[in-house]
């Protein structure tokens, strides 16, 4: 069974999504993002390969290997606690821990991508899953996802990531904090990027209905979103 996705970010009342760049600068309250995810109640997250350097920075890239890795999931057996998913088919991160705050670490990658980088994943005890040939299935990734047990996704970005899987049709859910802040540069990413002629095809979100709207600590707004998708591509 694929899991539900609920897409939640954080964004700035201009619409933007790189928390580092707002004025003012202090318009996080302490807390917040542990306190709406605990409520988000989902076994696992996922994130592009980008958001997953904040965990990541500073390491030595895997060496090189003249091995060649079989191209079979490395997975634990299902309903083994809760994960965090990492779409990075191109050889990085290389990681230096197998977990994020006690959540194993998962990584999403193809057949194309190095035998040094699945031995490097493989070294450290991290799993892998492949979903594609070159480029990234999502679909896949989320009925793997949910051969595991996974039942309530939590996609936690960044802007490419969230806008890969808005056009893909594969968010339930949309859980937006917005917060008293601005950037107001243009060109500053918004919380769904996608690279694109506009319709070709279109996008298949056909609904959005609001189904909570509640007033934080801080100012901030949480707006939840249930999106209706025409088809599943
Ligand atoms: N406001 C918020 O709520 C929020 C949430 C999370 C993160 N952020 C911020 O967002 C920034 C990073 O966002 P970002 O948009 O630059 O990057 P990102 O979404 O974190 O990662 C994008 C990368 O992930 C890989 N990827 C993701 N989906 C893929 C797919 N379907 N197929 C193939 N590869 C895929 C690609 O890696 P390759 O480049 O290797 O191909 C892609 O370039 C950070 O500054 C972070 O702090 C904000």
């Amino acid at each position: 069974m694929r899991p539900h996705v609920i897409c939640h970010m954080t964004s700035s009342i201009d619409g933007r999504a790189l928390v580092s760049l707002w004025h003012p600068t202090d318009a996080v309250p302490t807390g917040l993002w542990d306190s709406a995810r605990a409520r988000i109640q989902t076994d696992a997250a996922i994130m592009g390969r980008v958001t997953a350097l904040e965990y990541t920075q500073g390491n030595a890239p895997y060496p090189a290997t003249d091995e060649t890795v079989e191209r079979i999931d490395f997975l634990p057996e299902p309903g083994q606690g809760r994960y965090q998913v990492v779409i990075a088919p191109r050889g990085s991160p290389a990681w230096g821990r197998c977990d994020i705050d006690g959540d194993r670490i998962i990584v999403a990658v193809t057949e194309s991508t190095s035998d040094s980088y699945l031995a490097g994943l493989r070294s450290e005890g991290i799993y892998y899953l492949f979903a594609g040939e070159d480029d990234i299935d999502l679909p896949l990734v989320l009925d793997k996802l949910g051969d595991l047990g996974v039942r309530r996704l939590y996609l936690d970005g960044g802007p490419t990531t969230s806008g890969r899987f808005l056009h893909a049709g594969l968010i339930d859910e949309v859980s937006l904090l917005l917060l008293p802040a601005l950037d107001g540069y243009t060109g500053a990413p918004t919380i769904f990027e996608y690279e694109g002629e506009r319709d070709k095809p279109p996008f298949p979100v056909i609904g959005i209905e609001l189904t909570s709207c509640e007033v934080l600590d801080g100012g901030v707004v949480w707006l939840r979103y249930s999106i209706t998708n025409e088809t599943e591509r």
